[in-house]
């Protein structure tokens, strides 16, 4: 394969990542982290990369757009060395252009999207150290286990940071579903948008559209939809998330407002797209909440990791700052 290449045949599960990395943003916690992953986060990885030789090839798992690949290079740069660097993911991914966005370069960087790395096509033995973060606990943890130590050579490094249950990040998820929960139970204002523009949508013609947008059933979904607006705007008051809250309720109000202009199949063209991007929204939250880690699980995963052939170092947590809770690291040894 060519460097930075795409396969097509990357599975459906992966769509929303593909959706989410098309933004390109650079990693999964752009509202933590304005550049790439900084503070703890960076200093562990720098500190994994830079227990690696000159010319070591390392490779970055459910790599997304780069970040940490990004990270194994500046450790090479720091300490003076060349490592050989790449990055898989399952999703369809666009790392040139997220670096671009942060000043950065792809470089010799090796990245694959549409690759699973429950099974990877790497020749067995092929790294010394491979990265993951936010990832593995999002595939079949058993599966890529085997995999990573089949690619592994004998004494290789393997490092996995993972989303821990209590951390901020996992609270915010929650939070987030919980408004997606709202805005489809309680406030169900797109469905009464809809509504409103399928009965627009049947004029004949613009004098048709005229006097239905001003007739007394228009005028009473009107008055629903603002009700609606009005407690979705209360709601958003009350969440720590309230920017994602009023963000869907300004792209409906705004969709409604141009209505006259650009008529109502264009109008529920919109909604859709805003429905479509909710919907992958959500199913990427819920894949976060999947993956997420409890101790127990943290246990099981390192009786897996044992059982694939690794030595593994005691689980630790990675706080920021000394306070918030950024998730478990594990680190590992293939057995010689
Ligand atoms: C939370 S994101 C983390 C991305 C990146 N490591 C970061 O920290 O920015 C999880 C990534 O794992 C990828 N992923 C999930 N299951 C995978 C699998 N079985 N094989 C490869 N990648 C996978 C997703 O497509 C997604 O890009």
């Amino acid at each position: 394969m060519s460097e930075h290449e795409n396969d097509a045949s990357t599975s459906a599960s992966a769509g929303p990542w593909s959706r989410y990395w098309a933004s390109g943003v650079l990693h999964s916690c752009p509202g933590a982290f304005a550049g790439n992953y900084d503070d703890e986060i960076r200093d562990h990885w720098l500190a994994f990369f830079g227990g690696l030789p000159n010319g070591a090839r390392v490779l970055d798992i459910g790599t997304g757009n780069g970040a940490v690949a990004f990270l194994a290079r500046d450790a090479a740069h720091t300490l003076g060395r060349e490592f050989h660097i790449e990055g898989i993911d399952a999703a369809l991914i666009i790392p040139s252009e997220a670096a671009a966005r942060h000043g950065l370069t792809v470089g010799h960087i090796v990245f694959r999207g549409g690759t699973a790395c429950e099974q990877t096509g790497y020749p067995d033995r092929s790294f010394h150290a491979v990265s993951s973060q936010y990832a593995i606990e999002y595939s079949r943890v058993g599966d890529t286990l085997n995999e990573l130590a089949r690619i592994l050579k004998p004494g290789g490094r393997a490092g996995f940071i993972m989303h821990h249950s209590n951390s901020k990040a996992v609270e915010t998820t929650r939070a987030e579903i919980g408004i997606f929960d709202y805005l489809r139970q309680e406030a169900p204002l797109i469905a009464a948008c809809r509504r409103l523009l399928a009965g627009l949508a049947e004029s004949g013609d613009e004098e048709q559209l005229l006097d239905r947008l001003t007739n007394r059933e228009a005028q009473q979904q009107h008055k629903e939809i603002a009700g609606l607006l009005q407690s979705v705007t209360a709601y958003a008051r009350s969440q720590p998330q309230a920017a994602f809250v009023e963000g869907i309720a300004v792209q409906v109000s705004r969709t409604l407002q141009r209505t006259p202009t650009t008529g109502p199949a264009a109008a529920l063209d919109s909604l859709t797209v805003l429905e479509d991007e909710m919907a992958a929204h959500r199913e990427r939250l819920q894949a976060i909440l999947r993956a997420a880690q409890g101790g127990p699980d943290v246990e099981r995963f390192c009786q897996s990791a044992v059982a694939a052939g690794f030595i593994v170092d005691t689980p630790q947590v990675i706080l920021r700052r000394g306070e918030d809770l950024l998730g478990w690291t594990v680190t590992a040894t293939r057995e010689s």
